[in-house]
């Protein structure tokens, strides 16, 4: 059985004391949640702030990016042995923001996840489609040449989580049909099988993230397929990301 992952992207948002009031209120509200696992993973500046408010809590930290190297001569970058100090579990790569508007590219993320996985934390690796590759029924070629490319130097893929984020539905109010992301996530399952082997595509978490509000969080978790969520906008509030972390409870 896949434990469900739901996650919150706060993307380049947040002060220290913002920071604060939404984890004091978001540790009340979940505190009684035990079935599912919960993350929230701020800006690089507030994971001191936040890591130290979560010591006591089921709540894990993770970062939206890192280097692939350990140290080093790489002037603004971050690495994983800087993350782990701070006790994060995940790092988001791959982030469609990050493909599209800073320009990385798979050879690059493929460098960050090997880096992630053997330093001991799991990456979220984000996949998706444009919606000029949806209406040109590209979808799936688009989403499988991203995971080719991203895992290109994976090679024990232990700790993986894969999130699925059609470009469309991320901050638009739009998000995919539930069943239209349950095709997309059962074909990345079925790579993910012909890549690894049936057990580990058993046991990956793979997320659908795009435009999760409280009000359709409970349409997706009805699919059995879709492991979780990565949500974004909806993360940055305490009290909508507790009712998303509290899907048909
Ligand atoms: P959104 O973002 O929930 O604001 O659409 C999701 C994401 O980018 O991970």
């Amino acid at each position: 059985m896949r434990r469900r992952l739901i996650a919150g992207n706060w993307k380049m948002n947040g002060t220290v004391p913002e920071a604060i009031s939404l984890v004091q209120r978001l540790k009340l509200l979940v505190s009684d949640v035990q079935d599912r696992d919960i993350a929230v993973c701020p800006p690089f500046t507030l994971l001191d702030t936040v890591s130290k408010m979560i010591i006591d809590t089921r709540i894990y930290l993770g970062a939206q990016d890192m280097f692939w190297e350990e140290k080093g001569a790489f002037t603004g970058e971050i690495s994983p042995l800087m993350l782990k100090e701070f006790n994060c579990t995940f790092v988001i790569l791959g982030h469609s923001e990050r493909r599209w508007i800073i320009g990385e590219t798979d050879e690059f993320i493929a460098k960050k996840v090997e880096s992630a996985i053997r330093n001991g934390l799991t990456p979220i690796l984000c996949v998706g489609e444009r919606l000029e590759d949806r209406e040109a029924g590209k979808t799936k070629d688009v989403v499988i040449s991203q995971l080719e490319g991203s895992l290109s130097l994976v090679k024990d893929p232990e700790s993986i989580v894969i999130a699925y984020e059609p470009v469309w539905a991320i901050g638009t109010g739009k998000p995919a049909y539930p069943k239209d992301a349950v095709d997309v996530i059962s074909m990345i399952r079925e790579w993910y099988g012909s890549r690894f082997g049936k057990d580990k595509a058993e046991g990956v978490r793979i997320l659908y993230g795009g435009s999760v509000t409280p009000s359709n969080i409970d349409d997706f978790m009805k699919e059995s397929e879709i492991d979780g969520a990565l949500v974004g906008g909806a993360s940055l509030n305490a009290d909508s990301f507790a009712r998303i972390v509290k899907y048909l409870l």
